[in-house]
Protein backbone atom coordinates (compact mmCIF):
# COMPACT_ATOMS: atom_id res chain seq x y z
CA UNK A 1 0.00 0.00 0.00
CA UNK A 2 1.57 3.49 -0.87
CA UNK A 3 1.77 5.31 2.66
CA UNK A 4 2.36 8.38 1.33
CA UNK A 5 -1.51 8.67 0.17
CA UNK A 6 -2.57 8.08 3.53
CA UNK A 7 -2.41 10.63 5.82
CA UNK A 8 -2.80 9.63 9.09
CA UNK A 9 -4.62 12.03 11.73
CA UNK A 10 -4.72 11.46 15.64
CA UNK A 11 -6.02 14.87 16.60
CA UNK A 12 -9.33 12.96 17.00
CA UNK A 13 -9.70 9.77 19.20
CA UNK A 14 -6.53 9.32 17.62
CA UNK A 15 -4.65 6.59 19.30
CA UNK A 16 -3.24 9.24 21.83
CA UNK A 17 -3.22 7.80 25.63
CA UNK A 18 -1.89 10.86 26.66
CA UNK A 19 -4.01 12.93 28.80
CA UNK A 20 -2.42 16.25 28.70
CA UNK A 21 -4.15 15.83 24.98
CA UNK A 22 -7.16 14.84 26.18
CA UNK A 23 -6.97 17.68 28.54
CA UNK A 24 -6.60 19.58 25.63
CA UNK A 25 -9.90 18.34 23.71
CA UNK A 26 -12.07 19.24 26.83
CA UNK A 27 -10.70 22.43 26.69
CA UNK A 28 -11.68 22.80 23.24
CA UNK A 29 -15.15 21.14 23.93
CA UNK A 30 -15.49 23.48 27.07
CA UNK A 31 -14.70 26.56 24.74
CA UNK A 32 -17.48 25.65 22.15
CA UNK A 33 -19.87 25.55 24.67
CA UNK A 34 -19.18 29.27 25.80
CA UNK A 35 -19.01 30.17 21.93
CA UNK A 36 -22.10 28.15 21.89
CA UNK A 37 -23.73 29.74 25.31
CA UNK A 38 -22.54 33.44 24.15
CA UNK A 39 -24.05 32.76 20.92
CA UNK A 40 -27.09 31.73 22.06
CA UNK A 41 -28.09 34.27 24.87
CA UNK A 42 -27.56 37.09 21.47
CA UNK A 43 -29.56 34.72 19.08
CA UNK A 44 -31.77 32.40 21.04
CA UNK A 45 -32.50 29.75 18.13
CA UNK A 46 -28.76 29.76 17.16
CA UNK A 47 -27.97 27.82 20.60
CA UNK A 48 -30.27 25.30 18.58
CA UNK A 49 -26.94 24.14 16.06
CA UNK A 50 -24.13 22.87 18.08
CA UNK A 51 -20.95 24.13 17.10
CA UNK A 52 -18.80 21.52 15.69
CA UNK A 53 -14.97 21.54 15.29
CA UNK A 54 -13.91 19.42 13.61
CA UNK A 55 -10.71 19.85 13.15
CA UNK A 56 -10.92 19.90 9.22
CA UNK A 57 -12.33 16.40 8.79
CA UNK A 58 -12.94 15.99 4.87
CA UNK A 59 -15.71 14.92 3.20
CA UNK A 60 -14.30 11.40 2.08
CA UNK A 61 -12.58 9.80 4.95
CA UNK A 62 -11.99 6.74 6.51
CA UNK A 63 -12.33 5.33 10.14
CA UNK A 64 -10.23 2.47 11.32
CA UNK A 65 -8.50 0.59 14.60
CA UNK A 66 -5.11 -0.01 14.70
CA UNK A 67 -6.20 -3.58 16.94
CA UNK A 68 -7.90 -5.17 13.82
CA UNK A 69 -11.29 -5.83 13.48
CA UNK A 70 -12.98 -3.61 15.71
CA UNK A 71 -15.60 -1.87 14.16
CA UNK A 72 -19.30 -3.93 14.69
CA UNK A 73 -21.29 -3.61 11.78
CA UNK A 74 -24.49 -5.00 12.88
CA UNK A 75 -25.11 -6.37 8.88
CA UNK A 76 -26.88 -9.52 8.72
CA UNK A 77 -24.19 -11.84 9.58
CA UNK A 78 -22.65 -9.09 12.64
CA UNK A 79 -19.41 -8.84 10.57
CA UNK A 80 -16.62 -7.04 12.72
CA UNK A 81 -14.08 -4.79 10.49
CA UNK A 82 -11.04 -2.60 10.67
CA UNK A 83 -12.28 0.64 8.79
CA UNK A 84 -15.06 1.91 7.30
CA UNK A 85 -15.36 4.46 4.66
CA UNK A 86 -17.19 7.85 4.65
CA UNK A 87 -17.84 9.95 1.45
CA UNK A 88 -20.26 12.86 2.76
CA UNK A 89 -23.34 11.37 4.22
CA UNK A 90 -23.02 7.71 3.35
CA UNK A 91 -21.13 4.58 4.16
CA UNK A 92 -19.29 3.78 0.84
CA UNK A 93 -17.19 1.03 1.93
CA UNK A 94 -16.10 -1.26 5.00
CA UNK A 95 -13.12 -3.63 5.43
CA UNK A 96 -9.19 -3.82 6.18
CA UNK A 97 -7.24 -0.97 5.27
CA UNK A 98 -4.54 -2.86 4.07
CA UNK A 99 -6.46 -5.05 1.45
CA UNK A 100 -10.02 -3.78 0.99
CA UNK A 101 -9.80 0.09 1.55
CA UNK A 102 -6.14 0.73 -0.12
CA UNK A 103 -6.85 -1.45 -2.78
CA UNK A 104 -10.68 -0.16 -3.39
CA UNK A 105 -9.93 3.50 -2.72
CA UNK A 106 -6.25 5.00 -2.27
CA UNK A 107 -5.74 4.49 -6.13
CA UNK A 108 -8.66 6.36 -7.38
CA UNK A 109 -8.48 9.18 -5.20
CA UNK A 110 -6.90 12.49 -6.41
CA UNK A 111 -5.77 13.99 -3.13
CA UNK A 112 -4.41 11.02 -0.36
CA UNK A 113 -7.07 9.70 1.89
CA UNK A 114 -7.56 10.77 5.05
CA UNK A 115 -7.43 7.75 7.51
CA UNK A 116 -8.34 8.85 11.01
CA UNK A 117 -7.97 5.94 13.93
CA UNK A 118 -9.51 5.25 17.07
CA UNK A 119 -8.05 4.40 20.77
CA UNK A 120 -6.67 1.45 21.68
CA UNK A 121 -9.90 -0.52 23.27
CA UNK A 122 -12.28 1.70 21.42
CA UNK A 123 -14.54 0.24 19.05
CA UNK A 124 -17.46 1.48 16.86
CA UNK A 125 -21.37 0.67 16.56
CA UNK A 126 -23.40 2.23 14.35
CA UNK A 127 -26.14 5.02 15.87
CA UNK A 128 -28.02 4.09 18.77
CA UNK A 129 -31.88 4.37 19.10
CA UNK A 130 -33.52 4.94 21.86
CA UNK A 131 -37.59 3.10 20.49
CA UNK A 132 -39.12 4.34 23.38
CA UNK A 133 -39.08 7.61 24.84
CA UNK A 134 -40.77 11.09 25.66
CA UNK A 135 -38.14 13.73 24.72
CA UNK A 136 -39.64 17.25 25.70
CA UNK A 137 -41.02 15.43 28.94
CA UNK A 138 -37.39 14.62 30.00
CA UNK A 139 -36.33 18.31 29.51
CA UNK A 140 -38.69 19.20 31.74
CA UNK A 141 -38.34 16.45 34.28
CA UNK A 142 -35.02 17.55 34.66
CA UNK A 143 -35.86 20.96 35.87
CA UNK A 144 -36.87 19.66 38.98
CA UNK A 145 -35.61 15.89 39.27
CA UNK A 146 -36.86 13.79 41.95
CA UNK A 147 -35.59 10.42 40.96
CA UNK A 148 -33.25 8.44 44.19
CA UNK A 149 -35.13 10.83 46.03
CA UNK A 150 -36.65 8.31 49.25
CA UNK A 151 -38.77 9.96 51.49
CA UNK A 152 -41.88 12.85 51.44
CA UNK A 153 -39.60 15.17 53.29
CA UNK A 154 -36.77 14.78 50.84
CA UNK A 155 -39.07 15.89 47.95
CA UNK A 156 -40.07 19.06 50.15
CA UNK A 157 -37.05 19.76 50.79
CA UNK A 158 -36.30 19.92 46.94
CA UNK A 159 -39.00 21.71 46.29
CA UNK A 160 -38.30 24.42 48.32
CA UNK A 161 -34.87 24.69 47.21
CA UNK A 162 -35.71 24.78 43.62
CA UNK A 163 -38.24 27.88 44.53
CA UNK A 164 -35.25 29.40 46.07
CA UNK A 165 -32.76 29.07 43.49
CA UNK A 166 -35.22 30.13 40.50
CA UNK A 167 -36.22 33.60 39.69
CA UNK A 168 -39.64 32.40 37.65
CA UNK A 169 -40.76 30.90 41.35
CA UNK A 170 -40.52 34.16 42.94
CA UNK A 171 -44.30 34.53 41.74
CA UNK A 172 -46.50 32.38 43.85
CA UNK A 173 -48.86 31.82 41.32
CA UNK A 174 -46.35 30.10 39.05
CA UNK A 175 -46.88 26.44 38.71
CA UNK A 176 -44.28 24.11 40.53
CA UNK A 177 -43.81 21.11 38.13
CA UNK A 178 -41.38 18.16 39.12
CA UNK A 179 -40.65 14.51 37.96
CA UNK A 180 -39.40 11.20 39.10
CA UNK A 181 -40.92 10.16 42.94
CA UNK A 182 -42.03 6.61 43.93
CA UNK A 183 -43.73 6.05 46.94
CA UNK A 184 -42.28 2.00 46.70
CA UNK A 185 -39.02 2.96 46.82
CA UNK A 186 -39.60 4.97 50.20
CA UNK A 187 -39.46 3.94 53.66
CA UNK A 188 -43.06 4.57 54.09
CA UNK A 189 -44.79 3.00 51.17
CA UNK A 190 -47.93 4.97 50.86
CA UNK A 191 -49.38 7.43 48.43
CA UNK A 192 -48.40 10.78 49.38
CA UNK A 193 -51.15 13.19 49.79
CA UNK A 194 -51.45 17.03 49.86
CA UNK A 195 -50.82 17.84 52.96
CA UNK A 196 -47.27 17.08 52.85
CA UNK A 197 -46.86 20.46 51.19
CA UNK A 198 -48.69 22.27 54.01
CA UNK A 199 -45.99 21.94 56.60
CA UNK A 200 -43.43 23.93 54.18
CA UNK A 201 -43.66 27.78 54.70
CA UNK A 202 -42.14 28.26 51.53
CA UNK A 203 -43.81 25.42 49.56
CA UNK A 204 -47.64 25.40 51.54
CA UNK A 205 -50.02 27.60 49.22
CA UNK A 206 -48.03 26.74 45.98
CA UNK A 207 -49.77 25.20 43.00
CA UNK A 208 -47.11 22.36 42.88
CA UNK A 209 -47.59 19.29 40.48
CA UNK A 210 -45.12 16.30 40.49
CA UNK A 211 -45.03 13.48 38.84
CA UNK A 212 -44.59 9.87 39.37
CA UNK A 213 -41.47 7.96 38.22
CA UNK A 214 -43.50 5.83 35.74
CA UNK A 215 -45.24 8.72 33.90
CA UNK A 216 -48.58 7.16 35.42
CA UNK A 217 -49.88 9.07 39.09
CA UNK A 218 -49.89 13.03 39.54
CA UNK A 219 -48.94 14.32 42.89
CA UNK A 220 -50.97 17.55 43.53
CA UNK A 221 -50.76 19.84 45.92
CA UNK A 222 -53.97 21.40 47.71
CA UNK A 223 -53.64 24.76 45.58
CA UNK A 224 -52.94 22.87 42.31
CA UNK A 225 -56.17 20.70 43.55
CA UNK A 226 -58.13 24.04 43.87
CA UNK A 227 -57.20 25.58 40.50
CA UNK A 228 -58.40 21.99 38.98
CA UNK A 229 -61.67 22.01 40.68
CA UNK A 230 -64.28 20.72 40.64
CA UNK A 231 -62.90 17.10 39.35
CA UNK A 232 -65.70 14.11 38.09
CA UNK A 233 -66.77 11.69 40.69
CA UNK A 234 -65.00 9.35 38.35
CA UNK A 235 -63.06 8.96 35.44
CA UNK A 236 -62.73 6.29 32.75
CA UNK A 237 -59.51 4.40 32.56
CA UNK A 238 -57.87 6.33 35.34
CA UNK A 239 -58.55 6.91 39.60
CA UNK A 240 -59.25 9.86 41.51
CA UNK A 241 -57.70 8.83 45.02
CA UNK A 242 -60.10 10.52 48.06
CA UNK A 243 -60.69 10.45 51.30
CA UNK A 244 -63.65 8.90 53.64
CA UNK A 245 -65.71 11.98 53.28
CA UNK A 246 -64.93 11.96 49.26
CA UNK A 247 -62.09 15.07 49.20
CA UNK A 248 -59.69 14.20 46.85
CA UNK A 249 -56.34 12.91 48.58
CA UNK A 250 -53.76 14.95 45.86
CA UNK A 251 -53.17 11.50 43.88
CA UNK A 252 -54.58 10.86 40.35
CA UNK A 253 -53.53 8.38 38.42
CA UNK A 254 -53.72 7.78 34.60
CA UNK A 255 -56.43 9.04 32.79
CA UNK A 256 -57.09 11.18 35.58
CA UNK A 257 -53.97 13.28 35.15
CA UNK A 258 -55.59 14.82 32.49
CA UNK A 259 -57.97 16.76 34.73
CA UNK A 260 -55.53 18.93 36.20
CA UNK A 261 -55.33 22.48 34.62
CA UNK A 262 -52.34 24.17 34.28
CA UNK A 263 -50.61 26.96 32.09
CA UNK A 264 -49.19 25.39 28.70
CA UNK A 265 -45.40 25.63 27.92
CA UNK A 266 -44.26 28.58 25.87
CA UNK A 267 -41.88 27.88 23.29
CA UNK A 268 -38.71 28.98 25.29
CA UNK A 269 -39.88 26.26 27.76
CA UNK A 270 -40.68 23.79 24.85
CA UNK A 271 -36.81 25.26 23.64
CA UNK A 272 -35.11 24.65 26.40
CA UNK A 273 -36.73 21.05 27.34
CA UNK A 274 -35.75 20.08 23.79
CA UNK A 275 -32.20 21.34 24.15
CA UNK A 276 -31.70 19.85 27.16
CA UNK A 277 -32.65 16.11 26.33
CA UNK A 278 -30.89 16.48 22.47
CA UNK A 279 -27.49 17.68 24.45
CA UNK A 280 -27.69 14.71 27.14
CA UNK A 281 -28.82 12.11 24.06
CA UNK A 282 -26.22 12.93 21.68
CA UNK A 283 -23.33 12.86 24.58
CA UNK A 284 -24.62 9.00 24.97
CA UNK A 285 -24.26 7.66 21.47
CA UNK A 286 -27.82 8.22 20.54
CA UNK A 287 -28.27 9.58 16.83
CA UNK A 288 -32.20 8.37 16.43
CA UNK A 289 -35.12 8.65 18.78
CA UNK A 290 -38.59 7.28 18.60
CA UNK A 291 -40.67 9.53 20.92
CA UNK A 292 -43.75 7.57 22.31
CA UNK A 293 -46.04 10.91 21.18
CA UNK A 294 -47.34 11.45 24.80
CA UNK A 295 -48.35 15.12 24.44
CA UNK A 296 -49.68 16.51 20.48
CA UNK A 297 -47.62 19.91 21.63
CA UNK A 298 -44.29 17.79 21.22
CA UNK A 299 -45.04 16.76 17.83
CA UNK A 300 -46.57 20.51 16.48
CA UNK A 301 -43.07 21.77 18.16
CA UNK A 302 -40.78 19.09 16.36
CA UNK A 303 -42.70 20.20 13.02
CA UNK A 304 -41.95 23.99 13.68
CA UNK A 305 -38.33 23.47 14.28
CA UNK A 306 -36.85 20.53 12.32
CA UNK A 307 -34.68 22.11 10.38
CA UNK A 308 -32.38 22.97 13.47
CA UNK A 309 -31.55 19.89 14.50
CA UNK A 310 -28.74 17.25 14.97
CA UNK A 311 -30.55 14.08 15.52
CA UNK A 312 -33.26 11.81 14.02
CA UNK A 313 -36.73 11.74 15.50
CA UNK A 314 -39.56 8.78 14.57
CA UNK A 315 -42.60 10.22 15.86
CA UNK A 316 -45.81 8.34 17.51
CA UNK A 317 -48.99 10.28 16.45
CA UNK A 318 -50.71 10.91 20.05
CA UNK A 319 -54.19 8.81 19.94
CA UNK A 320 -56.96 11.30 21.38
CA UNK A 321 -60.05 9.23 21.83
CA UNK A 322 -61.81 12.35 22.10
CA UNK A 323 -60.85 14.09 18.72
CA UNK A 324 -61.60 13.65 15.14
CA UNK A 325 -60.17 9.95 13.65
CA UNK A 326 -56.97 11.16 12.32
CA UNK A 327 -56.04 8.28 9.88
CA UNK A 328 -57.34 9.84 7.15
CA UNK A 329 -57.61 13.37 8.22
CA UNK A 330 -53.22 13.78 8.55
CA UNK A 331 -50.66 12.58 6.28
CA UNK A 332 -47.30 10.64 7.58
CA UNK A 333 -44.46 12.96 7.70
CA UNK A 334 -41.97 10.74 5.43
CA UNK A 335 -38.05 12.08 5.68
CA UNK A 336 -39.03 15.56 6.23
CA UNK A 337 -35.99 18.15 7.28
CA UNK A 338 -33.14 15.91 5.16
CA UNK A 339 -34.42 12.92 6.96
CA UNK A 340 -34.54 13.77 10.03
CA UNK A 341 -38.05 13.69 11.03
CA UNK A 342 -40.53 10.77 10.16
CA UNK A 343 -44.00 10.33 11.62
CA UNK A 344 -45.79 7.86 10.43
CA UNK A 345 -47.48 5.75 13.57
CA UNK A 346 -50.35 6.40 16.18
CA UNK A 347 -49.43 5.54 19.04
CA UNK A 348 -52.55 3.76 21.41
CA UNK A 349 -52.92 3.61 25.29
CA UNK A 350 -54.44 0.05 26.05
CA UNK A 351 -53.59 0.03 29.85
CA UNK A 352 -51.77 1.68 32.91
CA UNK A 353 -48.51 0.73 34.34
CA UNK A 354 -47.30 -2.41 36.85
CA UNK A 355 -46.09 -0.29 39.39
CA UNK A 356 -49.44 1.83 40.34
CA UNK A 357 -51.46 -1.21 40.00
CA UNK A 358 -52.92 0.31 36.35
CA UNK A 359 -52.06 -2.89 33.86
CA UNK A 360 -54.96 -4.68 32.45
CA UNK A 361 -54.18 -8.29 34.32
CA UNK A 362 -56.21 -11.40 32.96
CA UNK A 363 -56.95 -12.02 36.63
CA UNK A 364 -56.33 -10.53 39.93
CA UNK A 365 -53.18 -8.97 41.23
CA UNK A 366 -51.13 -11.89 43.55
CA UNK A 367 -50.97 -9.43 46.15
CA UNK A 368 -54.46 -7.60 45.49
CA UNK A 369 -57.16 -10.34 44.94
CA UNK A 370 -59.46 -7.33 44.64
CA UNK A 371 -58.20 -6.24 41.57
CA UNK A 372 -57.45 -6.66 37.74
CA UNK A 373 -56.07 -3.74 36.65
CA UNK A 374 -57.98 -1.31 34.42
CA UNK A 375 -57.98 -0.94 30.01
CA UNK A 376 -57.75 2.84 29.44
CA UNK A 377 -59.76 2.51 26.76
CA UNK A 378 -62.96 0.73 26.05
CA UNK A 379 -62.22 -2.89 24.08
CA UNK A 380 -64.38 -2.86 21.11
CA UNK A 381 -63.27 1.09 20.80
CA UNK A 382 -58.90 -0.03 20.57
CA UNK A 383 -60.36 -3.01 18.82
CA UNK A 384 -61.69 -0.86 15.72
CA UNK A 385 -58.93 2.18 16.10
CA UNK A 386 -56.74 -0.35 15.54
CA UNK A 387 -57.80 -2.09 12.45
CA UNK A 388 -58.99 1.21 11.53
CA UNK A 389 -55.49 2.71 11.39
CA UNK A 390 -53.94 -0.42 9.82
CA UNK A 391 -56.26 -0.18 7.06
CA UNK A 392 -55.12 3.51 6.47
CA UNK A 393 -51.65 2.28 6.04
CA UNK A 394 -50.27 3.72 9.85
CA UNK A 395 -47.95 1.68 12.23
CA UNK A 396 -50.22 1.09 14.95
CA UNK A 397 -47.76 1.06 18.20
CA UNK A 398 -49.74 0.21 21.50
CA UNK A 399 -48.96 0.71 24.84
CA UNK A 400 -50.07 -2.81 26.17
CA UNK A 401 -48.39 -3.83 29.86
CA UNK A 402 -50.81 -6.15 31.56
CA UNK A 403 -51.66 -9.84 29.83
CA UNK A 404 -54.98 -9.05 29.01
CA UNK A 405 -54.25 -5.62 27.76
CA UNK A 406 -51.69 -7.62 25.22
CA UNK A 407 -53.70 -10.07 24.68
CA UNK A 408 -56.73 -7.11 23.49
CA UNK A 409 -53.97 -5.54 21.03
CA UNK A 410 -52.68 -8.92 19.29
CA UNK A 411 -56.02 -10.03 18.72
CA UNK A 412 -56.89 -6.51 16.73
CA UNK A 413 -53.78 -6.93 15.06
CA UNK A 414 -54.94 -10.68 13.89
CA UNK A 415 -58.37 -9.67 13.27
CA UNK A 416 -56.55 -6.95 10.80
CA UNK A 417 -54.86 -9.91 9.01
CA UNK A 418 -58.67 -10.05 6.96
CA UNK A 419 -58.01 -6.70 5.53
CA UNK A 420 -54.47 -5.96 5.50
CA UNK A 421 -51.11 -7.98 5.32
CA UNK A 422 -50.06 -6.87 9.19
CA UNK A 423 -46.49 -8.10 9.59
CA UNK A 424 -45.96 -5.33 6.57
CA UNK A 425 -47.22 -2.36 8.44
CA UNK A 426 -44.92 -3.28 11.42
CA UNK A 427 -47.22 -2.61 14.30
CA UNK A 428 -45.76 -2.58 17.56
CA UNK A 429 -46.39 -3.76 21.34
CA UNK A 430 -45.22 -0.43 23.44
CA UNK A 431 -44.03 -2.10 26.84
CA UNK A 432 -45.06 -5.81 25.34
CA UNK A 433 -44.13 -6.93 29.39
CA UNK A 434 -46.54 -9.39 30.30
CA UNK A 435 -47.82 -11.97 27.84
CA UNK A 436 -49.02 -15.45 28.06
CA UNK A 437 -47.03 -18.39 26.60
CA UNK A 438 -49.63 -18.44 23.64
CA UNK A 439 -49.29 -14.83 22.82
CA UNK A 440 -45.30 -14.91 23.22
CA UNK A 441 -45.69 -17.14 19.77
CA UNK A 442 -48.44 -14.57 18.67
CA UNK A 443 -46.21 -11.80 18.60
CA UNK A 444 -43.55 -13.78 16.55
CA UNK A 445 -46.31 -14.74 14.22
CA UNK A 446 -47.73 -12.05 13.07
CA UNK A 447 -44.96 -10.39 12.89
CA UNK A 448 -45.29 -7.75 15.83
CA UNK A 449 -42.68 -5.58 17.21
CA UNK A 450 -41.69 -6.06 21.04
CA UNK A 451 -40.71 -2.56 21.88
CA UNK A 452 -38.94 -3.45 25.01
CA UNK A 453 -37.11 -0.99 28.06
CA UNK A 454 -34.79 -3.48 29.77
CA UNK A 455 -34.13 -1.04 32.29
CA UNK A 456 -38.02 -1.59 33.07
CA UNK A 457 -36.63 -5.22 33.77
CA UNK A 458 -34.39 -4.32 36.77
CA UNK A 459 -36.43 -1.36 38.35
CA UNK A 460 -39.78 -4.29 38.94
CA UNK A 461 -37.74 -7.20 39.60
CA UNK A 462 -37.59 -7.04 43.04
CA UNK A 463 -41.36 -6.46 43.53
CA UNK A 464 -42.75 -8.07 40.20
CA UNK A 465 -43.13 -11.33 41.62
CA UNK A 466 -45.02 -10.46 44.60
CA UNK A 467 -47.37 -8.39 42.38
CA UNK A 468 -48.27 -10.78 40.11
CA UNK A 469 -47.42 -14.84 41.64
CA UNK A 470 -44.94 -17.40 40.61
CA UNK A 471 -45.98 -18.18 37.26
CA UNK A 472 -47.29 -15.45 35.54
CA UNK A 473 -44.55 -13.57 36.36
CA UNK A 474 -42.22 -15.60 34.06
CA UNK A 475 -44.31 -14.16 31.24
CA UNK A 476 -43.51 -10.70 32.45
CA UNK A 477 -40.11 -9.47 29.89
CA UNK A 478 -39.71 -12.92 28.63
CA UNK A 479 -37.00 -11.70 26.50
CA UNK A 480 -35.68 -14.94 25.45
CA UNK A 481 -38.77 -15.99 25.13
CA UNK A 482 -39.86 -13.43 22.41
CA UNK A 483 -36.57 -13.34 20.63
CA UNK A 484 -36.75 -17.61 19.79
CA UNK A 485 -40.10 -17.01 18.87
CA UNK A 486 -39.57 -14.68 16.30
CA UNK A 487 -40.00 -11.88 18.05
CA UNK A 488 -38.21 -8.30 16.47
CA UNK A 489 -37.32 -6.64 19.80
CA UNK A 490 -36.33 -2.93 19.34
CA UNK A 491 -35.00 -1.65 22.62
CA UNK A 492 -35.58 1.93 24.62
CA UNK A 493 -35.56 3.24 27.72
CA UNK A 494 -38.96 5.33 28.17
CA UNK A 495 -36.52 8.11 29.31
CA UNK A 496 -37.21 9.75 31.74
CA UNK A 497 -39.47 7.02 33.20
CA UNK A 498 -35.60 5.51 33.24
CA UNK A 499 -31.61 6.65 32.82
CA UNK A 500 -31.42 7.49 29.63
CA UNK A 501 -27.73 5.66 28.73
CA UNK A 502 -28.50 3.02 25.97
CA UNK A 503 -25.66 0.90 27.58
CA UNK A 504 -28.00 1.11 30.94
CA UNK A 505 -30.37 -1.19 28.89
CA UNK A 506 -27.76 -3.27 27.02
CA UNK A 507 -26.56 -4.33 30.30
CA UNK A 508 -30.06 -5.22 31.92
CA UNK A 509 -30.85 -7.21 28.93
CA UNK A 510 -27.56 -9.58 28.95
CA UNK A 511 -27.49 -9.64 32.52
CA UNK A 512 -31.16 -9.43 33.49
CA UNK A 513 -28.80 -7.56 36.99
CA UNK A 514 -28.84 -4.03 39.22
CA UNK A 515 -25.94 -2.30 38.16
CA UNK A 516 -24.44 -3.46 41.34
CA UNK A 517 -24.45 -6.81 40.07
CA UNK A 518 -27.24 -7.78 42.05
CA UNK A 519 -31.14 -9.50 41.13
CA UNK A 520 -33.58 -11.11 43.72
CA UNK A 521 -32.58 -14.57 42.08
CA UNK A 522 -28.63 -14.10 42.95
CA UNK A 523 -26.26 -12.72 40.75
CA UNK A 524 -26.62 -14.94 37.58
CA UNK A 525 -29.40 -12.71 36.86
CA UNK A 526 -32.62 -12.32 37.49
CA UNK A 527 -34.56 -15.23 35.52
CA UNK A 528 -31.06 -15.46 33.55
CA UNK A 529 -32.57 -17.91 30.77
CA UNK A 530 -34.49 -14.31 29.29
CA UNK A 531 -31.17 -13.41 29.22
CA UNK A 532 -29.80 -12.04 25.76
CA UNK A 533 -26.36 -12.13 24.19
CA UNK A 534 -24.34 -8.93 23.50
CA UNK A 535 -25.03 -9.26 19.85
CA UNK A 536 -29.19 -10.03 20.22
CA UNK A 537 -28.88 -6.66 22.66
CA UNK A 538 -27.35 -4.48 20.10
CA UNK A 539 -29.16 -5.47 17.36
CA UNK A 540 -31.76 -4.33 19.86
CA UNK A 541 -30.71 -0.34 19.73
CA UNK A 542 -29.38 -0.38 16.25
CA UNK A 543 -31.04 -2.33 13.36
CA UNK A 544 -34.54 -3.97 14.93
CA UNK A 545 -34.92 -0.16 15.97
CA UNK A 546 -34.34 1.21 12.17
CA UNK A 547 -36.76 -1.97 11.18
CA UNK A 548 -39.29 -0.87 13.74
CA UNK A 549 -39.01 3.08 12.23
CA UNK A 550 -39.02 1.73 8.55
CA UNK A 551 -35.71 3.01 8.79
CA UNK A 552 -33.19 -0.36 7.68
CA UNK A 553 -33.06 0.88 4.49
CA UNK A 554 -30.81 3.82 5.79
CA UNK A 555 -29.83 3.49 9.36
CA UNK A 556 -29.01 0.90 11.85
CA UNK A 557 -26.08 -0.66 10.50
CA UNK A 558 -22.68 0.34 9.11
CA UNK A 559 -22.77 -1.09 5.54
CA UNK A 560 -21.82 0.77 2.04
CA UNK A 561 -24.70 2.75 0.80
CA UNK A 562 -26.56 3.43 4.49
CA UNK A 563 -26.33 7.30 6.25
CA UNK A 564 -23.05 7.55 7.95
CA UNK A 565 -24.41 7.34 11.86
CA UNK A 566 -22.10 5.84 14.11
CA UNK A 567 -20.55 5.59 17.38
CA UNK A 568 -17.75 5.02 19.25
CA UNK A 569 -17.25 3.59 22.57
CA UNK A 570 -14.28 3.73 24.66
CA UNK A 571 -14.46 -0.02 26.07
CA UNK A 572 -15.26 -2.97 23.80
CA UNK A 573 -18.79 -3.59 25.52
CA UNK A 574 -19.13 -6.51 23.21
CA UNK A 575 -16.24 -8.37 25.14
CA UNK A 576 -15.12 -6.80 28.32
CA UNK A 577 -16.54 -7.71 31.92
CA UNK A 578 -19.79 -6.65 32.24
CA UNK A 579 -18.74 -4.80 35.44
CA UNK A 580 -16.93 -2.31 33.33
CA UNK A 581 -19.66 -1.72 31.18
CA UNK A 582 -21.53 0.87 32.78
CA UNK A 583 -18.56 2.71 33.19
CA UNK A 584 -17.64 3.04 29.40
CA UNK A 585 -17.63 6.52 27.73
CA UNK A 586 -18.84 7.55 24.21
CA UNK A 587 -15.89 9.39 22.56
CA UNK A 588 -17.92 10.64 19.52
CA UNK A 589 -21.41 10.29 17.96
CA UNK A 590 -21.74 10.88 14.19
CA UNK A 591 -24.86 11.47 12.45
CA UNK A 592 -24.97 12.06 8.76
CA UNK A 593 -20.80 11.73 8.68
CA UNK A 594 -20.40 14.44 10.94
CA UNK A 595 -19.53 14.61 14.69
CA UNK A 596 -21.99 15.97 16.59
CA UNK A 597 -20.46 15.16 20.15
CA UNK A 598 -16.76 14.44 20.36
CA UNK A 599 -14.79 14.05 17.69
CA UNK A 600 -13.11 11.94 15.17
C1 LIG B 1 -23.57 -13.63 5.39
O1 LIG B 1 -23.03 -14.90 5.29
C2 LIG B 1 -23.57 -15.69 4.24
C3 LIG B 1 -22.97 -17.09 4.35
O2 LIG B 1 -21.59 -17.02 4.56
C4 LIG B 1 -23.25 -15.02 2.90
O3 LIG B 1 -23.80 -15.76 1.85
C5 LIG B 1 -23.84 -13.63 2.93
O4 LIG B 1 -23.47 -12.92 1.76
C6 LIG B 1 -23.35 -12.84 4.12
N1 LIG B 1 -24.05 -11.57 4.19
C7 LIG B 1 -23.41 -10.43 4.45
C8 LIG B 1 -24.28 -9.21 4.51
O5 LIG B 1 -22.22 -10.35 4.63
C1 LIG C 1 -49.02 35.65 46.70
O1 LIG C 1 -48.34 36.73 47.28
C2 LIG C 1 -49.14 37.90 47.40
C3 LIG C 1 -48.25 39.02 47.89
O2 LIG C 1 -47.38 38.60 48.88
C4 LIG C 1 -50.31 37.61 48.36
O3 LIG C 1 -51.12 38.74 48.49
C5 LIG C 1 -51.13 36.46 47.79
O4 LIG C 1 -52.15 36.09 48.66
C6 LIG C 1 -50.25 35.26 47.51
N1 LIG C 1 -51.00 34.27 46.77
C7 LIG C 1 -51.00 33.00 47.08
C8 LIG C 1 -51.77 32.09 46.19
O5 LIG C 1 -50.41 32.56 48.05
C1 LIG D 1 -62.32 9.60 8.03
O1 LIG D 1 -62.87 8.47 8.61
C2 LIG D 1 -64.01 8.72 9.38
C3 LIG D 1 -64.36 7.48 10.13
O2 LIG D 1 -64.06 6.33 9.39
C4 LIG D 1 -65.13 9.19 8.45
O3 LIG D 1 -66.28 9.46 9.19
C5 LIG D 1 -64.66 10.43 7.77
O4 LIG D 1 -65.61 10.83 6.82
C6 LIG D 1 -63.34 10.19 7.07
N1 LIG D 1 -62.82 11.44 6.61
C7 LIG D 1 -62.20 11.57 5.46
C8 LIG D 1 -61.70 12.92 5.15
O5 LIG D 1 -62.05 10.62 4.69
C1 LIG E 1 -46.59 -9.46 3.85
O1 LIG E 1 -45.53 -8.57 4.02
C2 LIG E 1 -44.30 -9.19 4.29
C3 LIG E 1 -43.30 -8.14 4.66
O2 LIG E 1 -43.33 -7.05 3.78
C4 LIG E 1 -43.89 -10.02 3.08
O3 LIG E 1 -42.65 -10.64 3.32
C5 LIG E 1 -44.96 -11.03 2.82
O4 LIG E 1 -44.67 -11.74 1.63
C6 LIG E 1 -46.33 -10.39 2.67
N1 LIG E 1 -47.34 -11.42 2.67
C7 LIG E 1 -48.29 -11.45 1.74
C8 LIG E 1 -49.26 -12.57 1.87
O5 LIG E 1 -48.36 -10.63 0.84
Amino acid sequence: MPKSQITSDDSVVGSNQNLSRTRTRRGTEETRKSLVLLISLVFPLVGFFHLTISSHLPKFYAVCSREGAKIYTVDDNNTVVQCLVVDHMFIVDTGSLAEDISSRWIAKLASPLSVRYINRGSIIVPGLTDSHAHILEYGASRQLFLGDTKSVEEIITLVRQYISVNADMYDNTSFIEGWGWDHLSWSVKEWPTADAFESDLVVRDRAVVLQSKDGHALWLSKRALELSAPLPREIEGGAIFRRENGEPTGVLLDSAQSLVKKPGLTERDLLRHFTMTIDDALSLGLTSIHDAGYRPVSLAFFERSIQTWQIRIYGMRHFDEKGPYQGNLSTPIINAGNGRLNVRSVKIFADGALRSGGAALCTPYWDNPEEKGFMRIEEQLLHDVVIQYLLDGWQVNVHAIGDCANKAVLDAFEDALQYVNVSALRPRLEHAQILTPDDVIRVGRLGVIASVQPTHVTSDMWYAEERLGPERVKGLYAFRSLHDNGGILAFGSDFPVEDMNPLAGFFAAITRLSPDGTSPKGSAGWFPEQRLSREQALRGMTINAAYASFAEDRLGSIVPGKLADFVVLLQNVMTIPIDRILKTKVLATVIDGRPVYGYI
